[in-house]
């Protein structure tokens, strides 16, 4: 309930505000370093890193490149990086193998960074869109995107993970029963340890454009990815989905995109407590980024502004592109 206030001028809602140390005696939500899980795109070769033309500042790495990038991170006091694939037209099949191979490239990456940064916590994708002659997330058999046998597929995929040496492993393709499957095969192969930070709720958005350009997705996508991915057009379901994926065996769960979804981080948090991360995807961070180079907005303020939103909206942490520039903008602050 509102505590009563009196009337002004005994009431003086300004008088809080007048200086930093009042405004920050007051602050309710803080960002730190300790908020961001990093997300970095892998690829073959070496010594490369390749830019992302709609996502400016952000790199596709070989895998040596990626460990420098984790040493960094860590160094500057980031938590968790989140290893994604990117893979040429060439490298993608209908049976979507190479999502299991113990040796395709986040997986070698995984092993790298564990034994060059062993402090950085590791998180990975499962889904088969990145493994995909077609760019979905599950196979497709006329025209469907079937569930079961993706489901079976997915459980490969997070135990080469598991193997490789993930501490979070992060099923992000919507489909139903994974979570239960990821934890059990889990449990049976000796990984009780290995977390799982569900995208329980992750709508079908069209901000995933630029991201989807940088794994190598854009080319290969037919269709949409509406029949797993939720409409945006509702929110009682984000809370089915993320109960479902809790008793499940979910330890963390996620809502995606990020800022225009805040109404359903606050939700969730507030309806289950469960560690609550939000996703600042890749048009998120592009918007932001295009509209600083055309000199539209202060780039350091609004990202930081943008990531405080999340704490606001009551997420425990954030995975965002941003999270390098950001904690070494803190460090400064
Ligand atoms: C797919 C996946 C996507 C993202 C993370 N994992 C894209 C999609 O669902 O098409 C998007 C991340 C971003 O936009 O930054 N498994």
């Amino acid at each position: 309930m509102r505590p009563t206030q009196a009337p002004y001028p005994a009431t003086r809602l300004r008088r809080v505000r007048q200086s930093p140390a009042l405004r920050g005696l007051v602050r309710q939500n803080t960002l730190t370093v300790e908020d961001f899980i990093w997300p970095v795109f892998v690829r073959s070769g070496d010594g490369i890193e390749e830019p992302i033309p709609s996502m400016p500042g952000v790199m596709r790495r070989s895998v040596d490149k990626v460990v420098e990038a984790a040493r960094e991170a860590a160094d500057l006091g980031i938590p968790a990086i989140c290893i994604f694939p990117y893979t040429g037209l060439e490298e993608r099949t209908e049976d979507c193998a190479g999502a299991w191979d113990p040796d395709n490239h986040a997986n070698r990456a995984i092993r790298a960074i564990k034994a060059a940064v062993p402090e950085i916590a590791i998180m990975t994708d499962v889904a088969l869109d990145t493994y995909n002659i077609n760019g979905h997330d599950g196979f497709v058999e006329d025209g469907q995107i079937v569930n079961d046998r993706t489901v079976e597929a997915l459980v490969k995929m997070a135990l080469s993970q598991a193997e490789a040496g993930a501490d979070i492993i992060g099923p992000s393709d919507m489909m139903d029963g994974r979570i239960g499957a990821i934890r059990t095969a889990l449990e049976t192969a000796g990984h009780q340890n290995v977390m799982i930070l569900s995208y329980a709720a992750k709508y079908a958005s069209a901000f995933y454009g630029p991201f989807r350009d940088a794994v190598g997705a854009s080319g290969a996508l037919t269709g949409d990815k509406k029949t797993y991915q939720m409409d945006p057009g509702n929110s009682d379901e984000a809370l089915r989905l993320i109960e479902r994926d809790l008793l499940e065996g979910a330890d963390m769960v996620m809502v995606k995109p990020g800022l225009p979804y805040l109404d359903i981080c606050r939700r969730v948090k507030d309806s289950f407590g469960a560690p609550t991360f939000a996703y600042q995807v890749s048009g998120e961070y592009a918007m932001i980024k295009a509209a600083a180079q055309n000199g539209w907005i202060d780039e350091e303020r609004v990202m930081l502004e943008s990531l405080m939103a999340f704490k606001r909206a009551g997420c425990d942490g954030i995975l965002t592109y941003f999270a390098p520039a950001a904690a070494r903008a803190l460090a400064q602050s």
